[in-house]
């Protein structure tokens, strides 16, 4: 039997158990990598930077906890649980402090709050739908937005020329309708007869076909550590955001459901799917070629442009966002993260980090939200298209794609010799110059990044 757990029992001897339980909290949706920013050194100094976060994620991709590895290295340190629970506690992973203290939370809690919105849903409810019980509490999921919309009949009923409809007439559609026209959410891989064409960090993507069209239904699931209202943030949140963003590069939102168990996004269907996944050939689709990857970058750059241009910083810009039609135009997905900048110059800070870590910029890791770091996300997605590597690979090195950039820079490598040799078409100064704009996007220091001005200039530049 192992010791019964006190404040003052070392991190570094919590049981294997105990501890996999924990991770079971912390590890979806990256809330490991809001303690790791959080966790100091006795000089009060931040112990973990941007390279251990992305070698942290890179834990993931292994199969691994990146929860447990981040304790194993914090226990190091000889902290205690006591000094674990604080961080909890004052992160709002209240669930999991309860594992390990549950008398400390209960006084945290009465001395502190009402019982917290943000409190994260224990692990044994992970199967029921958060929003069910949002639905059963009688609260709508879109109070805030709903005389907004235009609550339109069920679109089945709906002639298909609405689709045509103006970016602030989203339809309406029902729950019900939805279901039937994705063989009710049939999860199914496309290839074995299903309609599930992917998933990401908050939801399942399937495939529908409706009045002729094909379309992209994203039905937001509940998580664990997700709670009802980031649940609800990024549901308002996107309707919001894509009802003022339409732009030839951006993905378009055709209409939302929110009658039934979990909320729904319904976007016009991408039939080359994501940059990503063309990038590796998946399902062996043909490489993509050297002339068609300039005019995605452009692509890319315009849509990010007019992000800028309308003060929304996306955050979450990386390969697997960018979407492709069937002449390989690219379009941007997913503005659910973005937030409206007050102003240009300001920045924001969250204490929620969002954003995948491998495409991250060093301030964004740390929570300061500014269109550079967009800036610096989109120098990944430029190093993508040149080498047509993926963005993390653990069986790789470097794991970090972005470290390519180091080795270029110490003269250990040149970028020819990262070119995609899946490719025939491509020069080698246009590489160059694509790849001195990557350079740019990706300096640590944010104010000697590009504007996306600036670099839609240089872009034009190469040839293609
Ligand atoms: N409109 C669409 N048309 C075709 N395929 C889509 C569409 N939207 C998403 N997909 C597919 O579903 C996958 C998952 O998308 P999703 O946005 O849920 O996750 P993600 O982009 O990998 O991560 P994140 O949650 O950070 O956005 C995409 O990579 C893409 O292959
Ligand atoms: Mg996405």
């Amino acid at each position: 039997m192992s010791k019964p757990v006190t404040t003052s029992t070392y991190v570094r001897c919590i049981s294997y158990g105990l501890m996999r339980r924990l991770a079971d909290f912390i590890d979806p949706q990256e809330g490991w990598k809001k303690l790791a920013v959080d966790i100091t050194d006795p000089s009060g100094e931040s112990r973990y930077n941007q390279m251990h976060i992305r070698r942290f994620e890179a834990f993931v991709q292994m199969g691994k906890s990146p929860t447990c590895e981040l304790l194993y290295d914090w226990g190091t340190t000889n902290c205690t649980v006591g000094d674990l629970v604080d961080l909890l506690i004052r992160n709002q992973f209240l669930a999991p402090a309860r594992l390990l203290l549950p008398e400390a939370v209960r006084m945290a809690q009465e001395v502190t709050l009402p019982l917290s919105s943000q409190e994260t849903l224990p692990i044994h409810e992970k199967q029921l739908p958060i929003q069910e019980k949002e639905v059963a509490s009688g609260k709508p999921a879109l109070a805030q937005s709903t005389e907004k919309q235009h609550s339109a009949p069920s679109y089945l009923s709906q002639e298909s020329s609405s689709l045509q409809s103006s970016s602030t007439d989203f339809h309406n559609f029902s729950f019900h309708d939805l279901e039937s026209i994705t063989n009710n959410f049939d999860a199914r891989p496309e290839s074995d007869g299903g309609n599930k064409l992917g998933e990401g960090g908050f939801g399942v993507v399937f495939k529908g076909y409706i009045n002729g069209r094909n379309v992209a239904v994203k039905k937001l699931v509940a998580m664990v550590n997700v709670s009802v209202q980031d649940l609800k943030q990024q549901f308002d949140q996107e309707i919001e955001m894509m009802a003022k963003c339409q732009h030839e590069n951006l993905v378009e939102l055709l209409g939302f459901s929110s009658d039934g168990a979990q909320p729904c996004l319904v976007y016009e269907y991408m039939p080359n799917g994501s940059l990503l996944d063309r990038l590796a050939c998946l399902g062996d689709t043909p490489p993509i070629s050297w002339s068609i990857r300039c005019k995605i970058v452009q692509g890319t750059a315009n849509g990010i442009n007019f992000l800028h241009e309308n003060n929304h910083i996306h955050r979450d810009i990386k390969s697997a966002n960018i979407l492709l039609t069937d002449t390989y135009t690219p379009k941007i997905s997913d503005f659910g993260l973005a937030r409206a900048s007050v102003t240009f110059t300001q920045t924001i800070m969250t204490e929620r980090i969002v954003g995948t870590a491998a495409y991250m910029a060093p301030e964004a890791l740390r929570g300061e939200i500014t269109p550079k770091s967009d800036i610096f996300s989109f120098g990944v997605v430029l190093l993508e298209i040149i080498t047509g590597l993926p963005p993390v690979d653990e069986n790789r090195e470097p794991q970090l794609l972005l470290s390519i950039k180091d080795e270029i820079e110490d003269e250990e490598a040149t970028i020819e010799d990262y070119v995609d040799g899946k490719m025939s078409d491509w020069d080698a100064p246009s590489v160059h110059k694509m790849y001195s704009i990557a350079e740019r996007c990706l300096n640590e220091k944010k104010s000697r990044r590009p504007d996306i001005k600036m670099v839609q200039q240089h872009l034009q530049e190469i040839k293609s």
